[in-house]
Parts: structure tokens; C-alpha cells; sequence
């Protein structure tokens, strides 16, 4: 079985307690689909975690830290976040450094295994394209989007954890009982939110496990304040960073 996690940004805390609650459960892969860091204030101890999960793939926040300073992409304060984020990376030891960079340099931007397509933002633009619920109204872009996709497809991105289907519905996890999603013949699109800055109105940690069939939405509480100490204490972090952790949006 996998686990899938998505969008850590930089928070240890609920990346700790995401990986704790993996440990109990029959999961052989780890696949996460990007934004390791950016936002949250432990980005170096994130991407020393990641480079053993079995796939990492490429974010926009890794992207931004990597090549674009200064992006059009980014509001001030993920901007400001983006920069105190290459400082932790490459004011550390050498050794240090060059791991975090090798490791960011050979991140792929897309994983295939079989019928299942792993993206960060969408198979239409892999590292920037945001697919939110309300989309599915949008049958141009949620064509495009399933006519690359096979049978199933994940992603993070907006934070927003979800199920889209090619016959043009979304279901939130809440919705569903149990949490469980049981997949049929249609084609899927999974948001399997995010582990270190959830935007959903629930400020637990969120990932997902997927056994083929079947994909459980799950839900981790993590110390909450330990990160927001952490947001406080760098100065060049905007306190709303840490403020927006406890309500979850
Ligand atoms: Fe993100």
C-alpha cells in the first residue's frame, strides 16, 4: 500500500507525526508530490527526511528556491519565505548544503506508475496549473486535464483535499463515509491535501493511502504550536504563516 503526502512547506512537527501515523500501517511506498518546503521553518530537516521517501517529485516552492528569486508567481510574504528558505539551505555546512541542493536538482516533475499519474499541480501544467473544487464546473480544463490522465491521477497543490471525477463531480473527504473512497471504472483525479499547511478548514495534517482500489483520506493531529513558535522566532517569516496553521486555512 502507499502513502501519498503532499505540500510539508517546511513543517517538521506535521511531518513527524504524518510519518508515525505511516508506521502503523501495512505501507511499503511513500510518494510525495512536492512543496517540501517554502512557508514553514523547518526546511532543511524536511528535505533531509524526504530524500528517503521511495518518490519526491517537483514543486513550485522547490522550483522558486531553486532558479526564481523574486517570482511573479509568489505574494510577498511566500516570497520573503522562498529567500529565508535558500539562506537555511546554503548557510549550512557544506555537506549539507550540497545534499539539499543535489537532491532538489533531480527531483523529476512528474511520476508514472502504471495507470497512476503523479503530479504536484496538474497533468495539464504538472508545477503551476491550481485545481480547485469549484472547477469541475469547467469542462474545458477538467477535459484537458483527464484526457492525460489514464485511470488515476494525484496531487497537491491548492491544499484542498478531494476527489474529482471525469463524469464531473467532486466529493470532499467529509463526504464520504468512513473517509474511504472506493474507486470504480471512472477516472479520478485525487487532492490529497496538505501535510504541513492545510487550507481546508481542518487544521490537522492531511495524506492519503491508496491500495489500488481503495483511497482513505486521513487525518493527524501534530503539535501545532511548536511550529508557530518556530514561524515567530524567524523574523523574516510572516507571523500570519504560523497564525493560519491553527485555524487550518
Ligand atoms: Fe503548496
Amino acid at each position: 500500500m502507499k502513502a501519498i503526502i503532499s505540500d510539508i512547506h517546511g513543517n517538521l512537527e506535521a511531518l513527524n507525526a504524518v510519518l508515525e501515523d505511516i508506521r502503523k500501517r501495512d505501507i511499503d511506498q511513500i510518494i510525495c508530490l512536492g512543496d517540501m518546503v517554502g512557508y514553514g521553518p523547518s526546511p532543511v530537516e524536511c528535505l533531509n527526511i524526504a530524500r528517503d521517501f521511495s518518490v519526491s517529485i517537483l514543486g513550485n516552492h522547490e522550483e522558486a528556491t531553486l532558479f526564481r528569486a523574486g517570482s511573479r508567481d509568489f505574494r510577498v510574504r511566500a516570497e520573503m519565505a522562498i529567500e529565508w528558505t535558500k539562506k537555511q539551505l546554503f548557510d549550512r555546512d557544506q555537506q549539507s548544503s550540497e545534499q539539499s541542493l543535489k537532491f532538489l536538482h533531480n527531483l523529476q516533475e512528474t511520476y508514472h506508475d502504471g495507470d497512476e499519474f503523479y503530479v504536484h499541480g496538474s497533468p495539464r501544467q504538472p508545477l503551476r496549473d491550481y485545481v480547485y473544487p469549484k472547477d469541475i464546473q469547467n469542462h474545458r480544463k477538467m477535459g484537458e486535464i483527464f484526457s492525460r490522465v489514464t485511470k488515476f491521477c494525484f496531487c497537491g497543490h491548492t491544499h484542498l483535499p478531494g476527489v474529482f471525477r471525469d463524469d464531473g463531480t467532486f466529493t470532499h473527504p467529509e463526504d464520504l463515509p468512513t473517509g474511504v473512497y472506493l474507486t470504480g471504472k471512472e477516472k479520478v483525479m485525487v487532492n490529497v491535501g496538505s501535510v504541513g499547511q492545510p487550507r481546508d478548514g481542518d487544521r490537522r495534517s492531511c495524506y492519503v493511502t491508496f491500495d489500488g482500489d481503495a483511497v482513505v483520506f486521513r487525518r493527524v493531529e501534530y503539535n501545532i504550536e511548536e511550529t508557530v513558535k518556530k514561524v515567530y522566532a524567524a523574523k523574516e517569516l510572516d507571523h500570519s504563516l504560523g497564525e493560519r496553521l491553527r485555524t487550518g486555512k
